[in-house]
């Protein structure tokens, strides 16, 4: 591909025989999830002939955890990263900035047609601002996401990164519609959500297969399942403690599968996370999640991926926030927020809601729309 994206609002066939190259960055947990379906519709497509992706895989490094990282690879069919950065933890700055030294080179080497960037993470951001200076074309897969809460380093991210970006592969109408208010509507393709998806994907696969939760925590019993890792949670003993409190208080077991962050955060502040009916354990690799997620009498977290997941399972959520990016999931009681953790005690364990449930984030094709918009955007 030759031409600038920026601008270029029409779709037009792909050419036979055409060859274009994407470069992937991902380095944290939730991208590696969207990367799955993606790297998986590239390698099938290519298989089939005609126009062809060139795909190349650089892992930053941000997750180095074999839990948050390996699994993820080894679960979803993803091929090993092409080029590894290895910059591991740090402050939002030298993490983001040790990223953005490393792509330079890697960029320069390969010179994408485009540079893929997913999610909201420092890693979204530092590919974003190293392509953008290298004059190479981005698209933000999972794009015009807002919160409007200026405190999460998410938000940050990704608003940066789509003013940054040539193309926005944009999961749902909620976003499209906060991408015209901020004039970027020019460059904003409806591709669907490609969480959908793995998560129908691999739901399927797993349906067979027992649920099992680490911890020694009965599955064939009503349980909860529990995420906490934002830094707003997790980074003082006072809001950390009440957190803790409130879902050792409730009525049945939480199954608290603990991110690092929470580990490190609860060690610091000399607090167990166990106790009362919480049990810690190891995050569970995706498929085992999804299964658990299934099986769960609901799910109680401050993840955003995990909020969707849950809805598209049919599982009720509660999220320990003041407000989410998935404004859907609200919609029918499927999640809740309850950020002052008020009403935990009497939702977290609360009956599905029934009847239909509208699909506001796709039929699960997303991964090949994303591809035929690579391929054929501004041609
Ligand atoms: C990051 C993303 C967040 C995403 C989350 C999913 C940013 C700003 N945040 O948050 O959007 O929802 O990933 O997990 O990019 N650590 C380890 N091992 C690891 C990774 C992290 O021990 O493999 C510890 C380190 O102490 C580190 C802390 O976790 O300082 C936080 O990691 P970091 O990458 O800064 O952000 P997350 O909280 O994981």
């Amino acid at each position: 591909m030759s031409s600038h994206p920026l601008g270029k609002t029409t779709l037009r066939l792909p050419l036979e025989g055409f060859t274009v190259k994407v470069l992937s960055v991902v380095g944290a947990r939730p991208q590696f999830v969207k990367l799955g379906p993606v790297a998986q519709e590239f390698a099938a497509a290519n298989q089939s002939g005609g126009e062809r992706i060139e795909h190349v895989i650089v892992h930053t490094g941000q997750h180095y955890d074999p839990w948050l990282s390996d699994v993820f690879f080894a679960d979803l069919g993803i091929p090993a990263p092409d080029v590894h950065l290895g910059v591991g933890s740090g402050s939002h700055g030298v993490q983001t900035g040790a990223m953005l030294s490393a792509l330079d080179a890697v960029l320069d080497e390969h010179r994408p047609d485009w540079t893929l960037v997913y999610g909201d993470t420092n890693s979204t951001l530092a590919a974003a601002l190293a392509a953008v200076k290298m004059h190479l074309p981005i698209a933000h897969l999972e794009a015009g996401l807002r919160s409007f809460n200026r405190r999460m380093p998410e938000e940050h991210n990704r608003v940066l990164t789509d003013h940054a970006a040539d193309l926005l592969l944009v999961p749902t109408k909620v976003a499209m519609d906060h991408l015209a208010n901020e004039g970027l509507a020019d460059r904003s393709v409806l591709v669907g959500d490609v969480m959908t998806d793995v998560c129908y994907l691999v739901r399927d696969a797993v349906a067979d297969q027992p649920v099992v939760l680490p911890g020694g925590v009965d599955p064939d019993a009503p349980y909860l399942l529990a995420t906490i890792h934002r830094p707003d949670n997790t980074d003082t003993q006072d809001r950390l403690s009440a957190i803790l409190a409130a879902l050792q208080a409730l009525p049945v077991p939480v199954v608290l599968l603990a991110h690092p962050r929470l580990v490190a955060k609860a060690d610091a502040f000399g607090m167990s996370l166990n106790g009362g009916n919480v049990h810690q354990t190891r995050p569970l690799a995706y498929p085992q999640m999804v299964r658990a997620v299934q099986a769960a009498a609901g799910v109680i977290t401050d993840s955003g991926g995990l909020q969707k997941e849950a809805y598209l399972l049919r599982t009720p959520c509660t999220t320990i926030r003041p407000e989410t990016e998935w404004v859907e999931t609200l919609d029918g009681g499927w999640n809740i927020l309850d950020n002052e953790l008020s009403a935990l005690a009497n939702v977290a364990v609360r009956p599905a809601p029934r009847g239909e449930q509208p699909t506001p984030y796709g039929d699960g094709h997303a991964a090949a729309a994303v591809r035929h918009t690579l391929l054929t955007w501004g041609r």
